[in-house]
Formats: C-alpha cells, structure tokens, sequence
C-alpha cells in the first residue's frame, strides 16, 4: 500500500478491442443491453437471478429457497438435493453426448486416450465402488496427489458420487507439506500414481507419499496408479494398485443424493501466515457457478474442443478443466507435461492436432512463450482458434499483445479472467461477444458479481484511484469455510472491510467501469501464477538449525512473475555457497519444488520496526535492486540496511 489511503496505479492503456461482429453473432451472451440486464437483475434480486439459472442443474429434489442469509454466512438452495457427478456425466448420457468426447487427454510421451461421457462414466462407478470398498463413506475426505491423467478427473468425480470431499494435493508439493495437508483434513485414504512424466522425466508421486504417511496416522489405504512403471514399494493392506481394484469393481454406482450445502472438496491455498487455509466449498452454489461462468466466459458450443492449460492441483484445473465444462458436457483437453517437452512447440502442436478453439493458460506461460520466440507457434495452425483466455496473475499490455497477434492472430477474444480458490469460479472478466477488452484489463464484473474498490476504512473509491479489491453481495460458488478453522475464515476475508468480503488484492476501476489489478497488498506473492505465502517460506527456513531468522519477499522475475528471495540470518554458521544451497534444498523439502528460492542472501539482521515488524518494502526494494525511498525513520538498525544491500545473493 502506499501512503494515504489509495494505492497508486502507474499504469495507463488506452488500447480497446472490442467483438467482432461475426463473433458476437454467435455468442452466449451476444449484447452490451443484454449484459448489463442480467447483471442489473443479479444485483437487484439474487435469489431470482439465480433461482433462474439453477434450472441449469439437475436436482434430485428441487430447493425450497434460493439463497438464506447474508454474507459471511449464506446459505445456498437450502432443502435441494443434488449430485455433482451426476450433473458431469449421468444427465448427458441419455442424449447424443452419450457418445461425445468427454475427456481428450494426451500424456507427456505423446500416448492418447479419449473418454467419451460413457466410458467417463463407467470408469468413476467403478472407482466410487473401490472407494467405498476401502472404507470411504459419505463425509469422509479423500486426498488426491496425482499426475495430469484422466485417472485424477475419474477419482474427483468417484468423490463427488459417493459425497466425499477431495482434498487434490498439486504434485509440486512435498511429503511435508501433503503430511500437514492429510492432517489438517483428517483424510482417510490418499490416491497416487507410482509417478508422472515432467520435461522426461518422472516425479516421484507414490515415493512422496511415502514420506508422508508416517506423519499422517489418519491414512488408512493409499491407491496406486500404474503410470510410469518406475519402481515403487508397495505396503500390503495398505497399499493397492488401481487397476487391480477397478477391474473387479462394478461399473453402476448410484450417485448419492446430497444437500445443496454438501461439502464438495477442500483446496488448499496460501494465505499470509505460515498454515495453508483449507478452502472449502459446497455442491449445488459451486456447480452452478462453474457450469454458469464456463458457459458465459469460454462462450461453449457443443462442438467447441476446450483446452485449460492449468494443473488439476490448483482451482483453475478444478473448476474450468473438470467441473464447469463436463457439468456443460463440453469436450475438455488434458496435457499431462511441461510446455517444451520435447520442445518449444508442444502446445501448438496440441493445439493443431486437436483443432483446440478455446485456449486458456496463465501470464506466465504466456511470458514463456515470448521468451521461446515467434518460430515455435509459426510451425502449427493455429487456424481453430476461436477464443483465448488468461488467469493467474495481471498480465502486462506487452504480453497481451503478443498474445493476441501471434496466438489469436488479431481474430480471438482474449479473456482476462480475474478470481481465486476462495471465489470458486470467474468474477470479474470480458464477456467474448460483448465486453471492449483493453490489454491488462480483467474489465466487468460477470452476473452475481457486485464488486467495488474501497479505502481501509471500507469507503468507496472514485474512478482510477487505486484501493482494495471487496465483494459487496454474495454469490452462490464462494467459499464456506477454511475447514475446521471458522474463526479464521471470518477473519480473514470479512473483518477488514464491514460487510464484504476482503480478496486481499489491490486495484482500481476506470472511467468505462473496467477493473485494473494491481497484484497482492498481503504477504502472498504470485510465483508463477501459484499463491505462496512468505510467511510460509520463512517458517520453512526457520525450520533449519543453522538459521536464526529469515525474512522473505518476492521481486520481480522475467518468467515467473515473481520470485523468491530470502534474507537469512545464521545463528553461528558461516554463510557459504554450500549453506545456500543445503537451505534451498531444505525449502523444497519443507514445501516442495514450486517454493525454491531464487536467492538467498545473508544478512546480519533483518531490518524491523521499532514495534519488531519486518520492513518488508524495504526489503522488496532491495531485492529489486532498487534503492529504497521509502521512510526509514521507524528502522531499528539503520546499518542493517546498508549490509543488505551490500550483499549480492
Ligand atoms: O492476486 C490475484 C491473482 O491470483 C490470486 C488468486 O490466486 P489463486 O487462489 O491461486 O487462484 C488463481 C486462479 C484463479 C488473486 O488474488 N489473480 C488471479 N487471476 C488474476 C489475478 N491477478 C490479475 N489478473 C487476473 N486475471
């Protein structure tokens, strides 16, 4: 934040691109008058916008209202019952779909399997029916930590069937931190692969579960996916095989009937402290908006060929690679790798192959992208394209330009979707048929979605000044709860601003009403797209015997966004070249591969407040290379600075 009471924005882009008329044509949602009357609507009267678009769903048994309190504690479609599985599979199999391309997966090697919705189907009554067999029952929590196979999107949905939370754990994660994860959400059973293929090369899935379980005692059965055929222990009666299981396993499984407020899945995510907030949401207010926002957002036809690029273990891959386009029984692509495997041109081959329409991938990909050079997409048709869409992090102008001439080759209408774990689908972003988009911009809010940029004392902002990022009306697919920590979840998102919930971001919206983000006003930094909490970093360091304090702030990074950089102080070590790189290996043991320190500095102290706050902005200067112009008066130790400096990483 800077002084005062708005934050500054420096940046000014007038560039507007609006539909082209042929595209508009053919939307789902086609006009600027017919926006703004579903969002007046949605504003005015929630429970009938929303009643409406619950027909939407199938339910089991209809709801006996739409939407009972107010923020923080709502209740969504009290009285209905529902299934989420159901609504993924169940209801397209009595039409054509039936025999539609569900999943269209392709693996690292370049093996390809293609699920229609039947055999997407069968293939998660078979697995709901290995669950149950393990012992998993209605409520229980199941962890997920698996590779991009369709066996991840199989066992979500076998969750869901049964009514068993799923806990996805990302694969970049450690034993450590699945170890706190399996805890935090008491999960009886974990299901893994022996690995999976990266950049050629397998990671270690079922190896890192091992390292967990003795810390994870409420673990009872882990089920394992033959993927890569590396060699794995395997414990018996304790450790099965999936196919050894599903084989024998009936393929019908009645979907259970459950309440509208049934807890779907936890996703853990970082917030400013050291702990990981298990975000929870529920069935029928998360798939309504996931299934609405798909359809609004990625404008879905029938016969679209849809292509998230994100991992399932984060939100994006939950709502807008499984949930949101099989509830619309869209065909949704999934791609096991890395983008430059075996080089720069993977995607683009994907993408011709396939005839993808839809592309949405991260700014950090993108950055990549320009980083590879023109000469890597240029070797595909990239004709199919019709929309593209972003998510993750503010995208610069530059890279949405590229993005736009050389991916959409000035066709496809880019859509800068802005949302998070705790929103549980899209909030603010273009409409492709309707919105102007301009380069940077994550422009209007979607339908349901009240929006405004307040000071910290919560009043409302005026036009391009920059402040905090609240939600002033609920909305059915946000967050319940951190699980078994309500306290915190009140805390975090809804005692800052009365009255509305607190995204932690910083942004202002202009004269045309388009939101502009400005990033983080927390300890969470943006690593390539992935939230990760410096507090979580230093407690990690902290963890290391020879280190006394460490203090940690992101700085700006070519690819990643931003990177991490770590002030350490030693208790009595020296600081070598071998410390450093025994600490990095340390981090990525205590939280896995994605927190790798891009620097470690060592410092003599790190400098404070007089109250013993870390000078955090000082320090994302220095770690920016930039001299700090910031007031110091309040700096516990004015050498501290000059030291910290003087130190290169
Ligand atoms: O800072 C915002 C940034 O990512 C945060 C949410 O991270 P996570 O829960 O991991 O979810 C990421 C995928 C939904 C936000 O608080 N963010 C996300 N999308 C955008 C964004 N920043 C700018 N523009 C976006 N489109």
């Amino acid at each position: 934040m800077s002084s005062g009471n708005s934050i500054e924005s420096v940046l000014h882009e007038t560039r507007s691109f609006p539909p082209s008329a042929e595209f508009s044509a053919q939307a789902n949602i086609k006009s600027q008058e017919e926006y703004q009357q579903m969002w007046q609507r949605a504003k005015d009267d929630p429970a009938g916008f929303w009643g409406d678009m619950a027909e939407n769903l199938d339910w089991f048994k209809k709801y006996d209202s739409v939407l009972e309190g107010d923020m923080p504690e709502t209740k969504w479609f009290s009285g209905g019952k529902l299934n989420a599985s159901y609504q993924c599979l169940d209801r397209h199999l009595d039409s054509w779909r039936k025999n539609k391309a569900a999943i269209i997966w392709e693996g690292e090697p370049g093996d390809v399997r293609v699920l229609r919705y039947q055999d997407l189907y069968r293939e998660v009554c078979k697995f709901a029916n290995v669950l149950k067999s393990l012992g998993v029952e209605t409520g229980d929590r199941v962890t997920l930590y698996m590779p991009m196979i369709p066996e991840l999107a199989i066992a979500m949905l076998a969750c869901a069937r049964i009514g068993a939370p799923h806990s996805i754990i990302f694969g970049g994660f450690s034993s450590e931190a699945i170890a706190d994860r399996n805890n935090d959400a008491q999960a009886k059973v974990v299901v893994t692969a022996d690995g999976g293929w990266r950049r050629g090369k397998v990671v270690p899935l079922k190896a890192n579960v091992d390292g967990s379980l003795d810390k994870s005692p409420s673990v009872q059965k882990v089920v394992v996916v033959r993927r890569t055929g590396c060699d794995v222990d395997m414990v018996p009666d304790r450790d099965y095989w999936w196919h050894d299981l599903a084989e024998k396993a009936s393929p019908d499984c009645d979907p259970v009937e459950l309440d509208s407020e049934h807890p779907l899945y936890i996703l853990y995510t970082s917030g400013s402290t050291g702990k990981p907030k298990g975000v929870l949401h529920t069935t029928a207010g998360y798939m309504l908006g996931t299934t609405m926002t798909s359809k609004w957002v990625f404008d879905l036809k029938e016969d679209d060929t849809y292509w998230c690029t994100a991992d399932i273990g984060w939100v994006t891959g939950h709502s807008y690679i499984v949930y949101g386009p099989l509830s619309n029984g869209a065909t949704t692509l999934m791609y096991e790798g890395a983008p430059n495997w075996p080089d720069e041109g993977r995607f683009w081959e994907i993408v011709e192959k396939y005839q993808v329409n839809i592309f949405y991938t991260a700014p950090t990909a993108i950055r990549a992208f320009i980083k590879w050079g023109d000469d890597w997409p240029a070797k595909s048709d990239l004709s199919s394209l019709r929309l593209l869409g972003t998510v993750g992090e503010p995208i610069s102008p530059d890279a949405w330009m590229w993005y736009h001439k050389t991916i959409g080759q000035e066709r496809c209408p880019i859509v800068d979707t802005w949302w998070q774990t705790e929103t549980g689908g899209i909030m603010l972003s273009p409409l492709p048929g309707v919105t102007a988009t301009k380069p940077g911009s994550c422009t209007t809010p979607l339908p349901g979605v009240v929006p405004d940029i307040v000071t910290e004392e919560g009043e409302s902002l005026g036009d391009n000044q920059g402040g905090l990022l609240v939600m002033k009306q609920p909305w059915p697919h946000m967050l319940r709860t951190l699980y078994g920590d309500h306290d915190r979840f009140l805390d975090v998102y809804f005692s800052k601003i009365d009255g509305c919930y607190f995204a932690g971001d910083g942004a202002r919206r202009d004269e045309d009403g388009c939101y502009w983000i400005m990033g983080r006003v927390d300890d969470v930094i943006n690593v390539a797209g992935h939230r990760l909490s410096t507090m979580e970093v230093e407690s990690a360091l902290g963890a290391h015997s020879a280190v006394a304090e460490a203090a940690v702030v992101g700085f700006p990074h070519e690819i990643k966004g931003e990177g991490i950089c770590c002030f350490v102080t030693l208790k009595t070590a020296d600081g070598t070249d071998e410390l450093k790189k025994e600490l990095i290996a340390h981090v990525r043991t205590q939280i896995g591969a994605i927190a790798t320190p891009d620097q470690i500095r060592f410092a003599a102290a790190v400098p404070k407040t007089r109250s013993g706050k870390i000078m955090r902005r000082l320090l994302r200067d220095i770690a920016a290379g930039k001299e700090s112009v910031g007031d110091t008066t309040t700096l516990e130790d004015y050498s501290v600075l000059a030291s910290l400096r003087a130190e290169d990483g």
